[in-house]
């Protein structure tokens, strides 16, 4: 086995080499500090390798993203949002039969305890649907307790791809103030959403196969990416043996932030900021260049990406064709578009290999289907869910799980004595 060598204080220590399927290279410093008493140190985790995983492969480098080998742009293309969640979870494509049984389960647990309408009705009409969809799925835990058993643990990640949709649509309705729809067997995972999003109860609601379409091609480009910041959060909540419901509400917060999940919703904005301020893109590009300014360009730059985000690309061609399909002309794609083109020709972006990411395009397609902007990191955290619940399951089905727990360098005060109130 290839080893590595690390020389500390004169003191030279062999530290094993792990490489993965794809020829990943990662140094193994999991016996580091027992022979060295030292640590690695990575804010950020740049360089930290968390796990080992065989769910998703991204060559940053290249632009590849699969799920369970599959590329990416293949199952854009060629399977659905339900397939892509049970290939995310069990490992393989379904068969029909399984396929079958999934899809009755899913439809089957669609619905919420009345008794959670209670909790909706707590919540201002003003309240962000990312903090109410964050509580509720918390407080699942109180109606499906325990996961003490595989039988448990797989009904509660079925439970909650089922009733996600209809808690993130209740959430909508309630913001609304309008009465809430629930789920239809009839229908489609997403036609179903839709239905429970936009019906108002004395109007036929049709689902638009367009829409639905779209919409299903988007949950499946956002289903998993890895250690990504919501994931870890969930890898990190569930590795203390935390419920899951509890585990995945705290990375839906972690979604929520404006340098994850909560750019898509930050993109709209900006794009509709520079509109309204004469198209004056270079303005915002310095501004984005400026560290004083705290602005950055929402929609642009990643950690993993350094050539092209594969997602952006799928979704910058789907949004002609989705907005043409609806007929809807909406001008903030062509201010995307030029605001791209201005930054990648800025020496700063090139430099920074700072690229449109997944959140850049998505907004304008979710516009067109008519997502309310403040629900666009609801629709990401709907189409994540499958990704946090693939990587919850390998983790804890995993019999050398240990708690995640970082260590830290310590910069603080050294001892001292403690001083009285009064003498200080
Ligand atoms: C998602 O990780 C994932 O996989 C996430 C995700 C997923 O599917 O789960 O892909 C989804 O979260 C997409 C990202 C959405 N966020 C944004 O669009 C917000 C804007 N982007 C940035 O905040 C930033 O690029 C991040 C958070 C996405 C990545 O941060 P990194 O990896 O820590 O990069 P960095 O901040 O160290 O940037 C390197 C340099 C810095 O300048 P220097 O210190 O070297 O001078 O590039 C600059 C940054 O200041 N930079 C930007 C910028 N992004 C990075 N400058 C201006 N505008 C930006 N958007």
């Amino acid at each position: 086995m290839e080893q590595a060598k690390l020389i500390l204080s004169g003191k030279e220590y062999d530290l094993p080499v792990i490489v993965g399927s794809e020829g990943e290279v990662g140094i193994d410093v999991t016996q580091l500090r027992n022979v060295s008493g030292a640590i690695t140190f990575d804010p950020g985790y740049g360089n930290t390798g968390s796990c080992k995983s065989s769910i998703t492969f991204i060559d940053g480098e290249k632009g590849i993203l699969r799920y369970r080998g599959y590329p990416i742009e293949e199952l854009a293309s060629k399977s659905n949002f339900v397939e892509v969640s049970y290939l995310l979870i069990y490992g393989k494509l379904p068969t029909e039969d399984e396929l079958t049984r999934f899809k009755y389960l899913l439809t089957h647990h669609s619905l919420i305890h009345e008794d959670m309408k209670k909790m909706f009705e707590g919540f201002p009409a003003s309240a962000h649907p990312m903090g109410v969809l964050s509580a509720m799925v918390a407080s699942l835990s109180a109606f499906y307790p325990g996961h003490e058993n595989p039988e448990m643990k797989e009904l509660n990640m079925i439970r909650l791809i089922a009733k996600l949709k209809t808690i993130a649509a209740f959430s909508y309705k309630k913001s609304l103030g309008q009465p809430y729809i629930y789920p239809r067997n009839d229908l489609s995972y997403v036609g179903d959403l839709l239905h429970m999003l936009f019906a108002v109860p004395s109007e036929k609601y049709e689902v638009n196969p367009v829409i639905e379409d779209a919409m299903d091609k988007l949950l499946i480009l956002h289903a998993d990416h890895e250690q990504n910041c919501s994931t870890s959060t969930v890898r990190l909540a569930g590795s203390s043996q935390a419920n899951l419901f509890a585990t995945i509400s705290a990375g839906i917060s972690a979604l929520w932030g404006p340098w994850h999940g909560g750019a898509n919703q930050e993109v709209i904005e900006m794009l509709d900021l520079i509109a309204k301020d004469n198209l004056d893109y270079k303005k915002y590009i310095e501004l984005a260049k400026d560290k004083k300014s705290n602005f950055k360009l929402m929609g642009f730059g990643h950690r993993v990406y350094k050539n092209f985000d594969p997602r952006a690309q799928i979704l910058k061609a789907a949004c002609d064709n989705v907005l043409n399909e609806l007929g809807v002309n909406d001008p903030l794609l062509e201010v995307a578009k030029n605001l791209e083109r201005v930054a990648l020709e800025d020496s700063y972006f090139i430099e920074k290999k700072l690229y449109p990411n997944v959140d850049f395009y998505s907004g304008i397609i979710y516009k067109a289907l008519n997502i309310p902007v403040q629900m666009f990191t609801v629709m990401f955290a709907i189409g994540r869910l499958p990704g946090w619940l693939a990587q919850w399951k390998e983790m804890t089905d995993d019999p050398s799980l240990r708690i995640y727990r970082p260590r830290q360098i310590y910069t603080g005060a050294t001892v001292r004595p403690y001083t009285d109130l009064k003498k200080r």
